[in-house]
């Protein structure tokens, strides 16, 4: 299988692969024709950089200039793991693959299948989830071939991806190291390791002129079809606005659907999940059960807030994308 993958990859074809975060779609991420591929198959705006896949951090070194000193010690402690740096780009990264930026982000993704596809391939692949743009990020191969089948060359199947969520993004081009998106790796440990680290206002749901720092954050993403609420407060009292919501939704003929964090509660909804109590088991089945929701075409889903200490930040932030509106009680 894997070989049948590298060659296709060298012939400048799409592949997706399970990677420790959520499955990616695969191309040379130095040959532009390959990496249009990727941005066709899944219908993704062009200025929408990808992320570069490497195995060898010695890559690095090919891929970015002026790679500041602490780089050697971010990767040393995270990768291979789930965390991307942004770095100023060397020229022979294409703009298509950096969405025309002179930055590009590069990571060192942690799961056998992905690993020994770069090695074997001997090329940096570029790599968004394989998902069909505004869909969430895809943790089964199955939802790779429910979005792209038809669309890519090939998908190596390896199970339920471990993690969940995607990688945290982080921009080191900077005086100060910048957290672009919160994901597998937590912004504690990263400060723990490096001091100060600034947050991109979008994290913290402001509006801001630094957008173009980081352009995936300006697309609504990992959308279900239903419009999903998110609920924060106490248990007790996110648990009473959710029996209010389920009456009223009821009552005007709508079908909802509940992601609980508590086990053995019963709703008087049409349908619902336990997602999971610990923050872990959350982030592993949020975007699978994001996808059995709008598979039984539910019109709302109510969602409990969770804590934003450690993956929970990067939880939060998916539930708040693909939220239609939030509620704090
Ligand atoms: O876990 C992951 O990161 C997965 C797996 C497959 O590795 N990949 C992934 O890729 O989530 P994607 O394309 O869905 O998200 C990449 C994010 C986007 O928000 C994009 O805007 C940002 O990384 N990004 C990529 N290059 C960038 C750059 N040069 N500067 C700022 N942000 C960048
Ligand atoms: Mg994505």
């Amino acid at each position: 299988m894997i070989r049948q993958a590298v060659q296709l990859i060298r012939k400048g074809e799409t592949v997706a692969f399970p990677t420790e975060t959520v499955y990616g779609l695969g191309a040379d991420a130095l040959n532009p024709s390959a990496v249009k591929k990727i941005f066709e198959a899944k219908g993704r705006p062009a200025d929408n950089p990808l992320i570069v896949h490497i195995q060898d951090k010695e890559d690095l070194k090919r891929l970015a200039s002026d790679i500041p000193e602490i780089t050697e010690k971010i990767i040393e402690k995270f990768w291979p793991g789930p965390l991307t740096i942004v770095l100023k780009k060397s020229k022979i990264v294409p703009k298509i693959t950096t969405g025309g930026l002179n930055t590009v982000a590069i990571r060192m993704p942690k799961n056998k299948i992905a690993s020994l596809l770069i090695k074997e391939a001997g090329i940096p692949l570029a790599a968004p989830s394989a998902n069909f743009f505004g869909r969430p990020s895809p943790t089964l191969a199955k939802h790779v071939s429910d979005d792209l089948g038809g669309r890519i060359s090939m998908i190596l199947d390896g199970g339920k991806t471990k993690i969940g969520i995607e990688s945290t993004v982080i921009d080191l081009t900077g005086k100060t190291p910048m957290l672009l998106r919160p994901g597998g790796v937590t912004l504690e440990q990263i400060q723990k390791l490096v001091g100060a680290v600034k947050i991109h206002p979008m994290i913290k749901g402001k509006k801001s002129k630094l957008i173009h720092r980081s352009p995936g954050m300006k697309y609504k993403h990992y959308s279900p079809n239903a419009k999903v609420i998110l609920i924060e407060g106490s248990t007790q009292n996110v648990n009473k606005k959710i029996s209010q919501l389920v009456s009223k939704f009821k009552k005007q003929q709508k079908r909802v659907g509940i992601m609980s964090t508590q086990k053995n509660r019963i709703y008087k909804a049409d349908m619902t999940r336990f997602v999971g109590s610990s923050t872990d088991k959350i982030a592993a089945n949020l975007f699978r059960l994001f996808r059995e929701f709008d598979a039984q075409k539910v019109d709302i889903i109510l969602v409990h807030g969770i804590s934003k200490k450690g993956l929970g930040l990067g939880v939060m932030n998916r539930i708040s994308k693909a939220a239609h509106k939030k509620i704090r009680i």
